[in-house]
């Protein structure tokens, strides 16, 4: 798709021009007072957010609500519910509104989930062209739209189409591309390197584990190193601890975690932000099977902690905890890691906030603080050293479950016995990765989500 600003729209000859209605408003653009005076007498116009009015005509005028704070995350919206409901436009023209945020809502928008329809009713939409604006806006949202793009089609893919290897070999694509180094661990270092707990919920599945590392010098006069440490579970059946078969088809989006980090890379990169950054994602197939992992099992992970597999099927924490210490003997001074890692994240905070979890306040209010700028719901959870009671285990160092109880923040509380005292945030994605209700903006399917606010939050890590 291509973004362009251009004085005179109609030069570009486009199927639609969108105007955008502020909620309750009496008037719009004076350019198109002759349209819209009629519509405001006879009450089709104002419009809620998100409500579109369509005038015929070549072009035709498509008006559409947007909320009254008029925020970019308004106007995202608004961007991507027009390209969906136009789908045989093939040059639209924007008449004002912020222009970056229209860009990643044009691109949020036009994504496709129908990846394996024979007859894929593809969008028509190539140009999307603005009456005004910085080029600097387009080339931000365009990077920004299309790495939250990349990674809901990594997503979106279906598990036997991405094992550990050809995500890596995805992974190696889009960094020569981006410009990013790649260094991809097979199954031979993840051993050497005595990553127990990454190899013991790998060991159910035929296809090997893997550990991609990405990394963004952008500031080689900083001792600081920021790791994005992301899940990637490529399928989760849970192992011998089986899930129910109903849902089970979603566990394909267990992987969303590390899909963003490494979109988040790469968007730092063609940012050239003066930050240093590395994504570290573990990769492997949680399958039950003969030689898989039981409940009751001991593991040695990296770290040198043994933990009791009381549950196989909570196997994010075991994989991230090496991934974790991963990355801080690769030389990270400040930890992320962002996962789908729990159910009860779902019960906890519904579809809508992501759960932010961390060792340092001052760390985690800059994270939320990103978070807001992004536009993104997040909502912190406590940490208390009493939570931590709830994954003692009796044979080894620490247990792999707590049970129900407090579950997001038990998940946590495992992880966070792995990255000592260096600062660490712990992101819990499991119901907002995936959109299950179809929205005006935005199909049932992947979300992208926690991708601007790691990429708003790494550029600010660069001046702090
Ligand atoms: N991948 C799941 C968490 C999940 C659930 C993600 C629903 C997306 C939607 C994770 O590996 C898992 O199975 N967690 C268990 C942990 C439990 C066994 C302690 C859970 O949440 O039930
Ligand atoms: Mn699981
Ligand atoms: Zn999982």
């Amino acid at each position: 798709m291509e973004f362009e600003i251009c004085e005179s729209i109609e030069q570009r000859e486009p199927d639609a021009i969108i105007v955008g209605i502020p909620e309750g408003a009496d008037g719009c653009n004076p350019r198109f007072a002759a349209v819209a005076n009629p519509l405001f007498a006879s009450g089709d116009l104002p419009l809620k957010p998100l409500e579109t009015f369509m005038v015929p005509g070549k072009p035709k005028i498509v008006f559409i609500g947007v909320s009254k704070i008029g925020d970019a995350e308004s106007w995202r919206r608004a961007a991507a519910t027009v390209v969906r409901r136009l789908k045989k436009a093939n040059t639209i023209a924007f008449t004002g509104g912020n222009v970056r945020a229209i860009v990643e809502g044009a691109l949020v928008g036009s994504f496709s989930v129908e990846a394996y329809k024979t007859t894929n009713n593809k969008l028509a939409l190539e140009r999307v062209v603005f009456a005004g604006g910085e080029a600097q806006a387009l080339h931000q949202g365009t990077i920004i739209g299309e790495s939250i793009n990349w990674a809901r089609w990594l997503i979106n893919e279906p598990s036997n189409r991405k094992p550990p290897r050809e995500i890596a070999k995805r992974s190696a694509e889009m960094a020569a591309a981006a410009g990013l180094t790649i260094d991809v661990l097979d199954e031979r270092d993840i051993r050497n390197l005595k990553m127990g707990a990454l190899v013991g919920v790998s060991q159910g599945s035929d296809e090997p584990p893997r550990v991609v590392v990405l990394n963004h010098r952008g500031n080689p006069n900083s001792s600081k190193i920021l790791a994005y440490v992301g899940k990637g579970i490529t399928f989760d059946s849970g192992g011998i601890s089986l899930k129910p078969a109903e849902g089970m088809e979603k566990m394909k989006y267990d992987m969303a975690g590390g899909a963003t980090a490494m979109a988040a890379l790469r968007s730092l990169a063609l940012f050239h932000a003066p930050v240093n950054c590395m994504a570290v994602v573990p990769l492997a197939e949680n399958m039950p099977g003969s030689h898989a992992q039981r409940p009751g099992d001991v593991v040695e992970s990296m770290s040198g902690k043994t933990i009791e597999v009381v549950n196989t099927d909570a196997e994010g924490r075991l994989i991230l905890a090496d991934a974790l210490v991963y990355a801080e003997r690769l030389g990270a001074t400040h930890l992320v890691d962002v996962a789908t890692l729990t159910g009860a994240a779902r019960i906890a905070l519904g579809p809508f906030r992501v759960g932010v979890m961390g060792n340092q306040q001052s760390f985690i209010d800059s994270f939320l603080a990103a978070a807001q700028r992004a536009g993104e719901k997040m909502w912190q959870m406590p940490l208390d050293d009493e939570y931590r009671d709830l994954i003692k285990s009796t044979i080894a160092d620490l247990a792999n479950s707590g049970g129900r109880l407090a579950g997001m923040i038990t998940a946590a509380k495992f992880l966070q016995e792995f990255v000592g005292e260096t600062p660490w945030i712990h992101l819990d994605i499991a119901s907002t990765a995936w959109n299950d209700e179809e929205k005006p903006y935005l199909p049932k399917g992947p979300s992208g989500v926690a991708l601007r606010t790691l990429v708003e939050f790494a550029q600010g890590f660069a001046d702090a």
